[in-house]
């Protein structure tokens, strides 16, 4: 396990990408195609900036890239890449995300997760209530047609919040990147094609 652990770490490190996360990121992207070329991408629960760094090539300067943590993130010198401090829940964060982009979003990015307190139950239902934060979150800042890369965590409520994600988006899948950490109950949703509202 920590062989593993170390692996990723020591890669990430070499490859100058701030976290392991990373190569979540890039493997979600060669599974699915998941940002391309000039796409505008969100990406809640950012810190300490894999993601960003992964999606910033990526979109490629005629693209943009907004991060959102609680947790400030050392600034980058990438001109596609604004970053924001705040809540990803909060309604007046997910207005401020619209205003910066000009409309929506193409992708929405959420590997957030919720502080552990050791209890299970709590941090199961602390882990869900995050996801459908995401979710709503997406909701409201994705374009219709957009994809969503949000991160889930096993527990009694993800047949529910699957059944969601699926009523709102053409195509569902989950995947559990190579990355990884063993033992680690989180998995990845992949949801591409947010329909319309009726
Ligand atoms: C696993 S880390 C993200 C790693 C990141 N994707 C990367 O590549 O470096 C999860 C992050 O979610 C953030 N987070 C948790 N709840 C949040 C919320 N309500 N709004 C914004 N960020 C949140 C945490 O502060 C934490 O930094």
């Amino acid at each position: 396990m920590y062989e593993r652990k170390d692996a990723f770490y020591k890669r990430a490190k070499r490859a100058g990408y701030r976290s392991r996360a990373a190569y979540k990121l890039l493997e979600l992207h060669k599974t699915f195609g998941v940002i391309k070329r000039g796409d505008r991408v969100v990406d809640l629960g950012s810190w300490p900036g894999g993601w960003v760094q992964v999606a910033a090539a990526l979109v490629g300067t005629a693209g943009k890239v907004i991060g959102v943590d609680v947790v400030p993130l050392e600034p980058f010198s990438l001109p596609q890449v604004t970053l924001l401090q705040g809540d990803a829940t909060d309604p007046a964060l997910q207005q401020t995300l619209l205003t910066l982009l000009g409309g929506r979003a193409d992708v929405v990015l959420s590997d957030m997760a919720p502080k552990l307190s050791g209890i299970r139950e709590v941090d199961e239902a602390r882990a869900h209530e995050l996801c459908r934060a995401a979710l709503r979150c997406a909701q409201r800042v994705l374009r219709p047609g957009g994809t969503l890369v949000l991160k889930v965590f096993m527990g009694p409520e993800l047949d529910a919040l699957l059944a969601e994600v699926r009523a709102l988006f053409a195509t569902v899948r989950t995947t559990r990147p190579e990355a990884t950490r063993k033992g680690s109950a989180e998995l990845y949703v992949v949801a591409i094609g947010l329909r319309a509202p009726v």
